[in-house]
C-alpha cells in the first residue's frame, strides 16, 4: 500500500513550543529510508503550513492560539481526505496533538465510520469549558466525539462526529476531572496503566482491535509519544511518570501491524528541544518501524 507522509511542523497547540521541529528530526533519523527498506512505496511527502484557511464564523474558540490551530487543521483535513480518497495510507507526522482534529475531520468527511485508538498518557477529552490549561492539544478527542462547542464540521465541511463506542484509550494516567466524567458518561473504553498492568499489553491491544475494527470502515491510530514512559521518551512537552515500557510500546505496535486494521495514523508530541541525545526521536522512528512490520529476526 502506498503511504502518504504528511508533515505538520506545528507546535502552537501545546503549552510550550518545540514539537514543530518533530517532522524534520524524525526524517533525519531515517524514517523514509526505513519505510523503503520495509518495501513500502511513498508518494512525495507533503507539508502543511500555516495559511489563513479557517473561515468559519459559527463558533469562536476561547483557547490559546485558536485561529492558528484551526487554520492548520482545516488545511490538514483537506490533504488527509485527498490522500485517503486515493486509497493511500495517510501518515500524519506532528507537531502537537491539536492537529489530530484536522486528521479526524479529513478522515470522517467521506461519511464512513471510523474507529479510533488513542494511545496517550492523557485522554485529550477536555472541552472549552473544562480545560485547565486552555491549550488546544488537550481537546482534540472531545472535539472528535462531538462533545465540545467546536465540531469537526467547523474544521472541514462534511466531517462527522466519531462514535464513542468505537473509540479506545490506551495508556491513560493523567486525567482532568471533566475528562473522567466524559469517559464515564460516554462509556469510552479506557485502558489506563492499571488495566495494562493487570491484563498485559497483548490482551489490551487484542480488545482494542476488536472494538475499533468491528463495524467500522477504517481504524485511525492517534499516537502521542507521551504514552511511553519519560525514561524512554523524555522529549515531550507533558511527560507523565508510569508509562508504557520500551518493550510494551514496541509489542503494541507489532500487534497492531499483525492485526492489519490500521488505515491512518497520527504520530505526535515529539519535542526535539526537550529531548536528550535524540533518544525520543530515534525511539519514534523505531516504533513506526514496528507499526509497519519491522521484525527483529
Ligand atoms: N489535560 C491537559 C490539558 O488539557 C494536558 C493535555 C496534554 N495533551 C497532549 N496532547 N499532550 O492541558
Ligand atoms: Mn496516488
Ligand atoms: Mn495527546
Ligand atoms: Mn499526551
Amino acid at each position: 500500500q502506498l503511504i502518504s507522509l504528511i508533515k505538520v511542523p506545528f507546535g502552537y497547540g501545546a503549552g510550550r513550543m518545540g514539537s514543530e521541529l518533530g517532522p524534520e528530526r524524525l526524517l533525519r533519523w531515517g524514517l523514509i529510508e526505513q519505510w523503503k527498506e520495509l518495501g513500502y512505496v511513498l508518494d512525495e511527502p507533503s507539508r502543511i503550513l500555516l495559511k489563513d484557511q479557517w473561515s468559519d464564523k459559527a463558533v469562536s474558540v476561547p483557547l490559546k492560539n485558536a485561529s492558528k490551530v484551526l487554520s492548520i487543521c482545516t488545511a490538514l483535513a483537506s490533504e488527509v481526505k485527498l490522500k485517503r480518497d486515493e486509497g493511500h495510507f495517510p501518515f500524519i507526522l506532528g507537531g502537537d496533538h491539536s492537529i489530530a482534529m484536522g486528521s479526524l475531520a479529513g478522515l470522517t468527511a467521506d461519511g464512513g465510520s471510523l474507529g479510533v485508538i488513542w494511545m496517550d498518557a492523557h485522554s485529550d477529552l477536555n472541552t472549552e469549558e473544562t480545560t485547565p490549561s486552555r491549550n488546544m492539544h488537550g481537546i482534540p478527542l472531545a472535539v472528535g466525539l462531538g462533545r465540545a462547542a467546536l465540531r469537526l464540521s467547523h474544521i472541514y465541511d462534511g466531517a462527522a462526529d466519531i462514535d464513542p463506542s468505537k473509540t479506545v484509550l490506551i495508556a491513560a494516567r493523567e486525567l482532568d476531572p471533566g475528562e473522567k466524567e466524559l469517559i464515564k458518561e460516554l462509556g469510552i473504553h479506557c485502558y489506563t496503566m492499571h488495566e495494562i498492568d493487570k491484563l498485559g499489553i497483548q490482551k489490551v491491544i487484542d480488545e482494542a482491535v476488536d472494538i475499533t475494527s468491528s463495524g467500522t470502515d477504517g481504524v485511525h491510530l492517534s499516537f502521542d509519544i507521551d504514552s511511553i514512559d519519560p525514561t524512554e521518551a523524555p522529549g515531550t512537552g507533558t511527560p507523565v511518570q508510569g508509562g508504557l515500557s520500551y518493550r510494551e510500546s514496541h509489542f503494541a505496535m507489532e500487534l497492531l501491524y499483525e492485526a492489519g486494521i490500521i488505515t491512518s495514523c497520527d504520530f505526535v508530541e515529539v519535542n526535539p528541544r526537550l529531548d536528550r541525545n535524540n533518544r525520543t526521536s530515534k525511539l519514534a522512528v523505531d516504533l513506526i518501524g514496528s507499526l509497519f512490520g519491522k521484525r527483529i529476526l
